[in-house]
């Protein structure tokens, strides 16, 4: 795993500007999107610097997860983040942004069928939980799960409460990419910003590839890297 410590500005730079090659490389290609606080840098400078340089017209966008039971149109809802603070900004087409949910629910692994008929993903951001989530992929998930309904786990619930108007609205299911669905993207890179995350980030990098940390499974893939800024890189020093 390549780690990477730098501002967040240059990070969401650095970011940016690998997609806008890839995309430049190859038009139709497929990227793996995350939700929560931390790629929203990335997003805005995304926005804020596309035009002149590349078109999203041909690009396909899978995200990661969806809150189970939520409606698209709830002001919660991971649909509505990304309409939000992306694809309303940019000249991506609806049609080819897609969610975990939209799949027939009682077999949530063709939403595995559907990145595997694309091309599989390409480029895949991820955030990362305190608890070592990725997607909600919570602790005792199997490395070898593809997309899946999660029960929530009741830190990831109070660490997103803060989105909603109280915690009892935070829903307790999901719908994830599951680790085996994440690790067969061909590229990528994950993002701790803060103190919040300094534990996690100590306990992925020192610790053992276990269940218990579900980001440890990034250790077995070839091409990821680990984008922290100073303080989520605090405890490794
Ligand atoms: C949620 C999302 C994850 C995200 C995590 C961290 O639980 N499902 O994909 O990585 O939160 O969020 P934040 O970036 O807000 O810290």
């Amino acid at each position: 795993m390549n780690i990477v410590i730098k501002k967040q500005e240059l990070i969401n730079e650095i970011i940016t500007k690998d997609i806008f090659n890839l995309i430049i490389k190859k038009d139709n290609c497929v990227l793996g999107l995350a939700t929560g606080t931390t790629p929203l840098g990335v997003y805005k400078r995304i926005c804020d610097t596309f035009k002149d340089k590349v078109s999203f017209k041909n690009v396909k966008t899978f995200n990661l997860d969806e809150y189970y039971g939520l409606d698209k149109s709830d002001i919660n809802s991971y649909h509505h983040f990304m309409y939000e603070n992306l694809f309303s900004k940019i000249d991506i087409d609806l049609n080819n942004t897609y969610f975990p949910n939209d799949i027939a629910c009682n077999n949530y692994s063709l939403y595995d069928e559907l990145i595997k008929s694309n091309g599989g993903i390409d480029y895949q951001i991820l955030g990362i939980g305190r608890n070592g989530h990725i997607g909600f992929n919570e602790p005792g998930t199997s490395f070898l799960s593809l997309t899946h309904i999660s029960e929530l786990q009741d830190s990831t619930i109070n660490d997103n409460a803060r989105f909603f108007s109280s915690k009892d609205d935070v829903p307790s299911k999901a719908i994830t990419m599951g680790l085996k669905s994440i690790m067969n993207a061909k590229k990528i890179v994950i993002i701790a910003f803060g103190k919040n995350k300094a534990l996690a980030i100590n306990r992925l990098i020192n610790g053992q590839v276990d269940e218990k940390m579900p980001a440890s499974i990034l250790k077995y893939h070839k091409n990821v890297t680990l984008f922290l800024d100073e303080d989520a890189a605090k405890k490794l020093k």
